[in-house]
């Protein structure tokens, strides 16, 4: 078996070359594509990719990978790696500086460890399972706000703009009218962490993928916080939505999402 501190030491490595390479690469001129209408891919988000790929790659041959840019791997195994090179793409076209680098590593559908580097903040946020969450190797833990009034939430918006999309904007204003504000910043990964490090109280979304939410889901729950699908059932990376939060905030965020639109 493998070493959890290993896979984690990779990680961090991996996605520190990736974070030098896009925010060499930021200084220059990006040639755009698009995946969709508001979807939005770079050179650089394909480049930070295959540098993780090969880095992780070089120790572990043999481990699969779920890579946003290049799809899954053939390769089968029972450790999986899941990457998002660039979260917050358009952010990142834009100059707007909320975009990180997010790898985590399962083991047998598992979470073990999780890095999110948080690019031009230099921030980087980390868990292993079972130890904690940290910030640039300092503890970190969610808030204590227990009520909504008392809070300060996030949520994002999937590019494809069907009913789902519809009714989150109306869960924006309901909740932005009963909280002290909603946030809405553009990198889900950073969503999550910024609840771990208890500057949110809470974040949720729908139409998220996999390598949007599993490094920042572990570093939540390693963090003191809680993490479910939007109707309270446990976690799936494959589901396509997440509640984040405190822990407090849980149930009653949960409730409101599940309510039938005001
Ligand atoms: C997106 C960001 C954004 C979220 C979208 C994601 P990308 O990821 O995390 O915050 O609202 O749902 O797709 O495309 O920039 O990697
Ligand atoms: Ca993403
Ligand atoms: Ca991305």
């Amino acid at each position: 078996m493998i070493q959890a501190d290993q896979l984690f030491t990779l990680a961090l490595e991996a996605a520190d070359k990736a974070a030098s390479l896009i925010s060499d690469e930021a200084e220059k001129v990006l040639k755009v594509d698009f995946k969709g209408a508001a979807n939005l891919v770079t050179q650089v988000d394909v480049a930070a990719e295959n540098i993780i790929i090969e880095t992780v790659g070089s120790h572990f041959p043999d481990h699969q990978f779920l890579a946003e840019e290049a799809g899954e791997s053939e390769t089968k195994s029972d450790y999986l790696w899941i990457i998002d090179p660039i979260d917050g793409t358009t952010n990142f076209v834009h100059g707007y500086p909320f975009y990180a680098v997010s790898i985590a590593v399962y083991e047998g559908g598992e979470a073990l460890a999780g890095v999110v580097n948080h690019v031009q903040f230099g921030d980087v946020y980390s868990a292993i399972k079972g130890r904690g969450a940290f910030c640039n190797g300092k503890p970190i833990s969610v808030s204590n706000t227990r009520t909504l009034k008392h809070s300060l939430l996030a949520t994002g918006f999937a590019y494809e703009h069907d009913e789902v999309w519809a009714r989150n904007m109306d869960l924006f204003r309901e909740f932005t009218a009963m909280t002290q504000g909603v946030r809405r910043a553009g990198a889900a990964s950073l969503d999550f962490c910024h609840v771990a490090r208890g500057w949110l109280d809470g974040f949720w979304e729908f139409g998220l993928s996999p390598w949007d939410m599993a490094a920042g889901a572990l570093i939540v729950s390693e963090a003191g916080g809680v993490v479910s699908l939007s109707n309270g059932d446990p976690f799936d990376l494959f589901s396509g939505d997440a509640v984040a939060s405190n822990g407090h905030l849980h149930e009653q965020i949960v409730q409101l999402l599940g309510r039938d639109s005001a």
